[in-house]
C-alpha cells in the first residue's frame, strides 16, 4: 500500500525510547472567555496536532511508532469503536511510515464510509468490521490478538497496538505534552489550577499524571497543574486500567524519577450519560457553546462530554476569580461529519 518508507521521517530518541516524529509541536494554548465564577479558561489544541487531521493519538503514535519501527515491524494493528479517532491516526501513521495497516473495528461495514473510516481507508489501511458493539471492548481485544496472529502466520511482523494506544509507551507522549504545558503557562505568565481533558482509554490520564509526578519528583516546577479527567467510557470510571499503575510505568520505562500516588488520580464519572458515545443533554450544550465562544469543534463522542464536564465543574464552584484552568481538546473532528440517522 503506501510508498516508500525513509521520506520525510525523522526518528530521534526521548527518555532513552525511539520517537517518531509525527505532531505538530507545541500546540498552542489558546485563551478562551472568562466562566462562571470568574475562572479563565484556556484550550490546548491537541485537536491541532496534525498526522491526518489531528488528536491526542499523535502524541502517543509517535512512541508507539517508534517502537514499532525499533522492532522492525512491517505492519500495524489496532483496535477500536467503528468511529475510532486512534483507529484513524494508525491509519495516516501507517501512510507516513509505508507500513500496512489493519484496524479492528466494532460494528458492520457501512453501505457508505464516513468520518473517521472514509480517513482510514483513504490512507490505505485495511478495515475488519467485526460486529461487536461499541463498548465490548473484550472482543475487539480478542479480535485483534487473533488478527496479529493470523498476520504473524503469513510471515508480516505486526506490531499490535491494544484500544486507544493506552499502554506504557503511547502514555510517554502524554509526558511530553504535560511539561510543554507547565512551559506554556510559565511563558503566559500564569499558574493554571486545573487541566481538564476527556478520558476513555486511559493513556492520555496516565500519561499526565506521570508528567505531574515526575515534575513534582524534579522539585524545579514551580507551579504543578491538578488533573482532572472527564470519563466518557464506563471502564475507565470503574478504574479499567489502572490509571496509576499506567503512569508508574510510563516513569518506569522511561527511566525518569517519580512516585504516583492515589490522590493524584481524578476521574469525573457524571457526565458519561448513559454510555460511551451517547450524547447527553449537557454535550450537546458544550458543543453549542464552544463553537460559540471560541469556534472550537468538538465531537460527540470524546471532547463534547470533557468540555460538558469543564463548564458543569465551574458552574458548580470549583474555580474561583482569576483562577486558570486549561481544556485539553484532544481532537475528534472527523466525527463531525458522520449522518447520525
Ligand atoms: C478525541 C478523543 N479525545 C479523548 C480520547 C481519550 O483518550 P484516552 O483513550 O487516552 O483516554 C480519545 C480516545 O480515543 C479521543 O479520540
Amino acid at each position: 500500500m503506501a510508498g516508500d518508507s525513509n521520506r520525510h521521517i525523522v526518528t530521534d530518541v526521548e527518555f532513552g525510547q525511539p520517537r517518531v516524529r509525527f505532531a505538530t509541536l507545541p500546540t498552542h494554548l489558546e485563551r478562551g472567555p472568562v466562566l462562571a465564577g470568574q475562572s479563565r479558561l484556556w484550550v490546548k489544541r491537541d485537536d491541532l496536532t496534525g498526522l491526518g487531521m489531528g488528536g491526542n493519538k499523535a502524541r502517543k503514535l509517535e512512541f508507539l511508532c517508534g517502537a514499532a519501527v525499533a522492532a522492525g515491524a512491517t505492519c500495524l494493528i489496532t483496535v477500536g469503536a467503528g468511529q475510532s479517532n486512534h483507529c484513524r491516526m494508525t491509519a495516516a501513521a501507517g501512510a507516513v511510515l509505508g507500513l500496512e495497516v489493519h484496524l479492528v473495528l466494532a460494528g458492520d461495514r457501512p453501505a457508505v464510509l464516513e468520518g473517521n473510516q472514509l480517513l482510514s481507508e483513504r490512507f490505505g489501511a485495511h478495515q475488519h468490521f467485526t460486529g461487536a458493539g461499541p463498548s465490548e471492548w473484550g472482543l475487539l481485544e480478542i479480535a485483534r490478538e487473533d488478527l496479529t496472529d493470523e498476520l504473524s502466520a503469513q510471515g508480516l511482523r505486526p506490531y499490535s497496538i491494544p484500544i486507544g494506544g493506552s499502554t506504557a509507551v503511547g502514555a510517554l507522549g502524554y509526558i511530553v505534552a504535560y511539561q510543554e504545558i507547565v512551559d506554556q503557562a510559565k511563558a503566559l505568565n500564569i499558574s493554571p489550577q486545573t487541566i481538564v481533558f476527556t478520558s476513555s482509554s486511559g493513556g492520555t490520564h496516565a500519561g499526565l499524571v506521570a508528567g505531574r509526578a515526575y515534575a513534582r519528583a524534579t522539585g524545579k516546577v514551580d507551579v504543578l497543574p491538578k488533573l482532572l479527567a472527564i470519563g466518557v467510557a464506563k471502564g475507565v470510571i470503574a478504574g479499567y486500567p489502572s490509571v496509576k499503575e499506567l503512569a508508574q510505568e510510563a516513569l518506569t520505562i522511561a527511566g525518569l524519577p517519580g512516585v504516583v500516588l492515589e490522590e493524584d488520580i481524578e476521574v469525573d464519572a457524571r457526565w458519561l450519560g448513559e454510555d460511551y458515545a451517547i450524547p447527553t443533554e449537557a454535550s450537546r450544550a458544550a458543543i453549542k457553546w464552544a463553537a460559540h465562544n471560541g469556534a472550537w469543534v468538538l465531537d460527540d463522542v470524546y471532547t463534547a462530554k470533557g468540555m460538558a464536564g469543564l463548564l458543569g465543574n465551574a458552574s458548580q464552584g470549583r474555580w474561583g476569580n482569576g483562577d486558570d484552568v486549561i481544556f485539553i481538546h484532544t481532537g475528534g473532528s472527523p466525527e463531525v461529519f458522520v449522518r447520525h440517522d
